[in-house]
């Protein structure tokens, strides 16, 4: 196989799974504390093109918001509540940004996954602002972070503006029979797909092309060391506590 994964191979969820509000920093403490030291998250832009944290094209989910997120500037949603949605415990965390985040995951010396979640009709726009972002944000450190984006357009906007920083392609369902012409097109090196999708043939034909393979959401024990057995370099997961162990082994 001609890929090697450079990676943890166990991964926090949107920063530390279900057990702290997705994509803040409390998350990634959480994550952290369990023993990952890598962590997939979302990131968007703001209005006035501040890198956020937030899986949703809208705020009410996961936040005291309302509205699209790509309609408020960084400050407004600066006073939005992002952690009561989850628990009392996490009342009044504030919205994540990638600056942010790339301090704290620098700092403690963990991995990411930044996934590339665009806000609907802002592809291109998205995919190279972040990478932008991504590549000044790392400058000199050891490993990049991945990018990761279901959206194509994303993803040749981000190859185009850091064509140096990895990419792996999001597959939401089963894999498309064009995806070796998809993952040449993109300069993708990866493809992270969704676990009900993930067949032992699947995994087979992937890992043997020499295609990282990275798979979401995976929440059984059982099935995460499945996976790990066929060839997955990487399993992203929302049970941090569970699988903390394999996680803290991940050397
Ligand atoms: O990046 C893997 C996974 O996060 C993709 O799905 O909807 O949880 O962002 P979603
Ligand atoms: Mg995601």
């Amino acid at each position: 196989m001609r890929s090697t994964w450079p990676y943890p191979h166990w991964i926090a969820h949107r920063g530390g799974g279900r057990h702290a509000p997705e994509n803040t920093l409390a998350a990634f403490r959480k994550g952290a504390a369990c023993g990952f030291r890598m962590m997939e998250y979302d990131v968007k832009l703001t209005a006035d093109d501040v890198p956020i944290l937030l899986h949703d094209d809208t705020l009410e989910r996961t936040s005291s918001g309302t509205g699209r997120a790509a309609d408020f500037r960084y400050a407004e949603l600066a006073r939005f509540d992002f952690g009561s949605w989850h628990s009392l415990p996490y009342a009044g965390e504030p919205v994540a940004t990638l600056h942010s985040v790339a301090a704290y995951t620098r700092a403690h010396g963990l991995h990411s996954n930044i996934e590339i979640k665009p806000s609907t009709g802002l592809e291109d726009h998205t995919g190279a602002r972040i990478a932008r972002y991504a590549r000044e944000l790392w400058h000199g450190a050891a490993l990049p972070p991945l990018l990761s984006s279901f959206s194509e357009p994303a993803l040749a906007a981000a190859a185009e503006t850091a064509p140096e920083l990895p990419r792996a392609l999001l597959i939401e369902e089963d894999l498309p029979q064009d995806w070796r012409e998809r993952l040449r097109r993109l300069g993708c090196g990866g493809l992270n797909l969704n676990t009900q999708y993930a067949t032992r043939e699947l995994v087979e034909e992937v890992r043997a092309e020499g295609v990282n393979l990275a798979v979401w959401t995976v929440n059984d024990p059982d099935r995460a060391r499945e996976l790990r057995a066929w060839g997955c370099n990487a399993i992203i997961t929302d049970e941090i506590e569970a699988l903390a162990g394999h996680a803290a082994n991940d050397r």
